[in-house]
Formats: structure tokens, C-alpha cells, sequence
């Protein structure tokens, strides 16, 4: 089994580079965004609750994404690895990873940490934010206050994982095709 954490600032292309990823070695991808969102709109209490955090740029409590992370990994006792995408986010998240995956007998094999400039990161949202729906990326406010969470509370998940000699910064600003590529070397240098 082979786990990648992508990791990354809110719009550097976590979730557009999970796609080819997951498509080319096959792994299977827990995005906690994505989870929250289909709470949100089966309109579960959880999910209630989740958007109104959401909505103002902050972090979700750490036992509620460590809850759906742990059943998401027993739903899939049959994946060949996990993509986690905008998981972990804290250390808290990182350390309840690590202990969920070694009750697998497994671990993370790298974390791939996308880097991209704060004005480009705003451009992205702002430019998705015009037809994505996503009520977190329509006003700059909202998308600066997600940055600020990231550099608060989620970029020293980074340095969790550097003292494992884990982590490996790439470029994310380029054709999406470049930085793939990127990325996949990356992965091919560790998986063989
Ligand atoms: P989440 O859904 O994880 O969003 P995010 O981290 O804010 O990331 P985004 O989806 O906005 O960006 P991305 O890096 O995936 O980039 P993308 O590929 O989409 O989290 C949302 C919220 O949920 C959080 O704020 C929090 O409240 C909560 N949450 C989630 N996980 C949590 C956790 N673990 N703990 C606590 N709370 C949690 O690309 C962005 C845009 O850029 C797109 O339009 C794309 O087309 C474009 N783009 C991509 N690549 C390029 C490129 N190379 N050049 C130009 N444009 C590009």
C-alpha cells in the first residue's frame, strides 16, 4: 500500500492534481472537502453544522474530519493507497492519521506539498468562485481568512511530517500538466 498526502494552501491544485493522480496509480481519494460538502448538501446535521464554519474560512472541529477519515478507510479495506487531499490539517489530524494507518499496517509514503504564491491562490478562487457555487470562494475576505487558517493552524503539519523526512515541496504554479509530471516523478522515485 502506497500513501500520498497532497498537501497545499487553499487553490494551489490539490484537488485538480487528485484527479490524474488517482487515475494514474490507482489510488483511492479521500478528500475531506468533498466529504463535507456531500454532508452538506444531504443536508445532515453535521453538514449544517460544518457550513456555517465553512462559510467563514475556518477549520471544522479535528474529531469530526478524524471521524469521517477512520470510517472512509474502513469502507475501503480493498484500496491499493489513499490520496488525502486537504487532510490532515493540523497536527492533531496528522498524529490520528499516523495511528489510523498503522492499525492497517501501513503509513504515509510522502507528502506532496504543492507551492503557490498568496496573490495567485486569491486569483484562482476568485476566478473559480464566479461559477463554481462554492460559497467559501465568492468573496476575497472569505478566501484571505482560508489562507490565514492554512498559515495558522495547517502549515506546520509540513513540519510534522519533515521530521520523518517526509515531505517534498513542488512547484505549483505552471500548466497543470507540468506540475503533474512533477508530482508523478516524485511518486515514482519513492514507490519503486
Ligand atoms: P477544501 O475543500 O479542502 O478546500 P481548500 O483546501 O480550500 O482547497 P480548494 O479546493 O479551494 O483548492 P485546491 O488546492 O483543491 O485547488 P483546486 O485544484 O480546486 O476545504 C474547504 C473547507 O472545508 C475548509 O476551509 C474547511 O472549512 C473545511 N475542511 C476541509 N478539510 C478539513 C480538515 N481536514 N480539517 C478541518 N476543516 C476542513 O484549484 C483551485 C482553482 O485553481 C480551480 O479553479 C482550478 O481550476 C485552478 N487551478 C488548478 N491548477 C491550476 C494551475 N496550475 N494554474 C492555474 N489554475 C489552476
Amino acid at each position: 500500500m502506497f500513501n500520498i498526502i497532497l498537501f497545499g494552501p487553499p487553490g494551489s491544485g490539490k484537488g485538480t492534481q487528485s484527479e490524474k493522480l488517482i487515475a494514474a496509480y490507482g489510488l483511492k481519494h479521500l478528500s475531506t472537502g468533498d466529504l463535507l460538502r456531500s454532508e452538506i448538501a444531504r443536508q445532515t446535521p453535521l453538514g449544517l453544522e460544518a457550513k456555517s464554519i465553512m462559510d467563514r474560512g475556518q477549520l471544522v472541529p479535528d474529531e469530526v474530519v478524524v471521524g469521517m477519515i477512520s470510517s472512509a478507510l474502513e469502507a475501503n479495506p480493498q484500496a491499493k493507497g489513499f490520496l488525502f487531499d486537504g487532510f490532515p490539517r493540523t497536527v492533531a489530524q496528522s498524529e490520528a492519521l499516523d495511528k489510523l494507518l498503522n492499525l492497517k499496517n501501513t503509513s504515509i509514503g510522502v507528502v506532496l506539498a504543492l507551492q503557490v504564491t498568496e496573490e495567485e491562490l486569491v486569483q484562482r478562487l476568485l476566478n473559480r468562485g464566479l461559477t463554481s457555487g462554492r460559497s467559501d470562494d465568492t468573496n476575497e475576505s472569505v478566501i484571505r481568512a482560508r489562507i490565514k487558517e492554512y498559515q495558522d493552524k495547517t502549515s506546520v503539519v509540513a513540519d510534522y511530517y519533515s521530521q520523518f523526512d517526509k515531505v517534498v515541496n513542488v512547484k505549483g504554479e505552471g500548466s497543470v500538466e507540468e506540475i503533474f509530471a512533477a508530482l508523478c516523478s516524485e511518486i515514482d522515485k519513492r514507490m519503486s
